[in-house]
């Protein structure tokens, strides 16, 4: 594998670096990568007791740490090595990130995530910069470390959100959860009490609450309501920027509030608004900056998922017409495409895949057989067998359904999985012939349900086989026709 090489150091001392996991699989694979490299000294740890008490022994500059381990979590060890040394930089290795894992793993001091399954690119180029700012921060002055800390704060603070807006975006298209979520981030980001989302109606000049996350539910519904929130709404939008009132201006908002714009293109989609009882602390410079930068990517989040959703639903509309013109001609194709995509999409749930793929399986599920429109009633009815001519035209539908979706840009990997939809994992399939990992996952997936779904029913020139007989298909075909870890699941679910 083609690696980034770090670069160079001008200091010859190696960097000190541990990784901890229980897994050995990833320690190994994680030692193997950093191993092409001199400059490193690495340990290994099975667990956080293990990684104790060889951290408390040397004094390393990184740690890189999974999340879930049995004893001693990885969250556990962050604490104790923050409290040890809060200089040595900790990237954490999760499995599933989740908003509450990472706000918690942020808050307690951790510099970075690799999330599995990791590129070792992306670890090595983790490493090298964090260990660069490391070194950075401790070879200086006390005055210096405490600048370039604030720095760093402000630097890496973006790209944390971005992580956990990445989390966001993972989400299905729903802009309730997307709501919800924003919500949460905010009372995480800066301790809030309560957090509203308002919708403002231009054409009634109202606002209407989507989310209130926290406090007491009469309260928040009277908050939605108070007139004086209604005037800092009011300024809000007027102004398009945020407002931070604290109590001692604005005793009946007790006792700090933060209300931001959320805009979409320049107009103002609604308010974000945040306030503060615990322990009446009132709400910083630095807790505004937060929810700015939040209610920004917030808005262009939304701005893009709107968009997206819009165009999607034509386009869907129109390709759904177009698989309509195919059944109206032969009563199997439909009826065999929702099929084809339910089995898909239970394999592509039993088999982890993200929510993005089982969502674009979903669709190339329905569409895989749109470009049989191309293919004339004489061939696609015929009740007997294809002579070989024929067999060539029905081998073209693959490209011609890729053809259709082409101008589509949003569709570009359910493209992908229609055109590889007859590719077999020994190369012998249509119409590139690639094989085995050079097929896309999902096609290889969608292959697997068309197939049995195409033995399993009556077709114009045989009628169906069997399940039993069908699954002994799928299993000689192993490591042939199939992808073997493919058929395995296949099977299970069924
Ligand atoms: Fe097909």
């Amino acid at each position: 594998m083609a690696t980034k090489a770090p670069v160079e150091k001008k200091c010859k001392e190696k960097k000190k670096i541990l990784i901890v996991d229980d897994y050995l699989p990833t320690r190994k694979l994680i030692l193997d990568a950093l191993n092409q490299f001199s400059q490193y000294e690495i340990n290994e740890a099975e667990n956080g007791e293990e990684a104790l008490q060889l951290f408390h022994k040397n004094n390393y500059d990184l740690v890189i740490s999974d999340i879930m381990m049995p004893g001693m979590s990885g969250m556990d060890l962050l604490n104790r090595i923050r409290e040890t040394n809060p200089f040595t930089a900790v990237i954490m290795i999760t499995g599933n990130p989740t908003t509450d894992l990472t706000v918690n793993a942020i808050k307690k001091g951790a510099v970075d995530f690799l999330t599995k399954p990791f590129d070792i690119d992306d670890l090595l180029y983790k490493v090298d910069i964090h260990l660069r700012e490391k070194a950075m921060l401790v070879g200086d002055s006390a005055e210096k470390i405490i600048q370039q800390g604030m720095l760093k704060d402000k630097t890496t603070e973006l790209s944390k959100q971005g992580y956990i807006f990445d989390s966001i975006e993972d989400s299905p298209l729903n802009n309730e959860i997307i709501f919800e979520q924003i919500a949460e981030l905010a009372l995480k980001l800066v301790d809030g009490e309560v957090c509203s989302i308002l919708l403002f109606d231009e054409q009634d000049n109202e606002f209407h609450p989507k989310v209130i996350k926290g406090g007491k539910e009469e309260a928040n519904r009277n908050y939605a309501h108070s007139p004086t929130l209604r005037k800092v709404f009011n300024e809000v939008i007027e102004r398009k920027e945020a407002i931070v009132i604290n109590s001692n201006k604005h005793p009946e908002i007790a006792p700090s509030l933060i209300c931001a714009p959320l805009m979409i293109r320049n107009t103002i989609l609604g308010i974000l608004s945040i306030r503060k009882k615990k322990n009446r602390e009132i709400f910083s410079k630095n807790d505004l900056h937060h929810i700015l930068s939040l209610t920004k990517r917030a808005s262009l989040n939304l701005e893009n998922k709107i968009l997206y959703e819009s165009i999607y639903s034509n386009i869907m509309d129109i390709l759904k017409s177009l698989i309509s013109s195919v059944q109206a001609r032969d009563d199997y194709t439909e009826e065999h495409s929702q099929r084809v995509t339910d089995m898909s999409v239970k394999v592509a749930l039993s088999m982890n895949c993200s929510a993005k793929d089982v969502e674009s399986l979903r669709i190339a599920g329905i569409l895989h057989d749109v470009g049989k429109i191309a293919v004339p009633d004489s061939i696609l009815l015929k009740p007997d067998k294809l002579t070989l001519e024929e067999f060539l035209v029905i081998k073209n539908h693959p490209t011609i359904g890729e053809n259709i979706l082409k101008p589509v840009i949003l569709l570009e990997k359910e493209r992908k999985i229609i055109q590889h939809h007859h590719e077999r994992w020994d190369g012998k399939g249509y119409p590139l012939g690639i094989a085995g990992n050079d097929i896309p996952f999902l096609a290889r997936i969608l292959a697997v349900a068309d197939s049995f779904d195409a033995m399993t029913n009556n077709r114009p020139y045989r009628s169906a086989m069997p399940v039993k007989e069908a699954i002994e298909e799928l299993i000689k075909n192993k490591n042939t026709q199939f992808d073997a870890e493919i058929v395995e699941s296949f099977i299970k679910i069924l």
